[in-house]
C-alpha cells in the first residue's frame, strides 16, 4: 500500500544542531511523501501519552526533559512500507550500535540523544499521528514524480 503512513519526529537535539534539513533529505531522497510538519514544543501531557508504554523505566524522567528541552519537528510520511523503512532510516536506537547510512549511525552518539523517532508499527503510527497532528494539518496530494517511484 503506498499510502501508509508514519510519524516521524526530530528531537530537540536534532532541531537545535540544525540536522532537520538533511533528516528531511534522508526520507525524500528514499521517495517518501511529507504529508504534515509542524515545529512544536510538546507539552508533558502529551509526551507522557506518546512514551506511556515507557513510564516504568529508569531513564523515562531524563528523556521527558530531553523531550521537554526544545522544539521538536513533527512529522508524517507517507509510502509503502514507511513504518518499518522509516526505522531503517533512523537506524537503531542507540547510535554507537547504528550502521553509518543511517540517520542515527551519521548524526549521533547517546542512545539519550539520539535526534529522531519513529513509528515502531503501523497501529502505534496511527496512534502517533492522531496525538501529534489534528486532522486538518495533514495533506493530500499526489506528487507528478510519483509514476517514476512507483
Ligand atoms: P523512538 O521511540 O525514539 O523511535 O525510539 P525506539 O522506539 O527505538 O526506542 P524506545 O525503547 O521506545 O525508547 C524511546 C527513547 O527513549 C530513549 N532511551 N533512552 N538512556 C537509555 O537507556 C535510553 N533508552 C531509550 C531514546 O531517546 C529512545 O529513542
Amino acid at each position: 500500500m503506498a499510502d501508509e503512513q508514519t510519524f516521524i519526529a526530530i528531537k530537540p537535539d536534532g532541531v537545535q544542531r540544525g540536522l532537520v534539513a538533511p533528516i528531511i533529505s534522508r526520507f525524500e531522497q528514499k521517495g517518501y511523501k511529507l504529508v504534515g510538519i509542524k515545529l512544536t514544543h510538546p507539552t508533558k501531557p502529551l509526551l507522557q501519552e506518546h512514551y506511556a508504554d515507557l513510564t516504568s523505566k529508569p531513564f523515562f524522567p531524563g528523556l521527558l526533559n530531553y523531550m521537554l528541552s526544545g522544539p521538536v519537528c513533527a512529522m508524517v510520511w507517507e509510502g509503502k512500507d514507511v513504518v518499518k523503512t522509516g526505522r531503517v532510516l533512523l537506524g537503531a536506537t542507540n547510535p554507537l550500535a547504528a550502521g553509518p547510512g543511517t540517520i542515527r549511525g551519521d548524526f549521533a552518539i547517546e542512545v539519550g540523544r539520539n535526534v529522531c523517532h519513529g513509528s515502531d508499527s503501523v497501529e502505534s503510527a496511527k496512534k502517533e499521528i492522531g496525538l501529534w497532528f489534528k486532522k486538518d494539518e495533514l495533506v493530500t496530494y499526489t506528487p507528478t514524480i510519483f509514476k517514476w517511484i512507483y
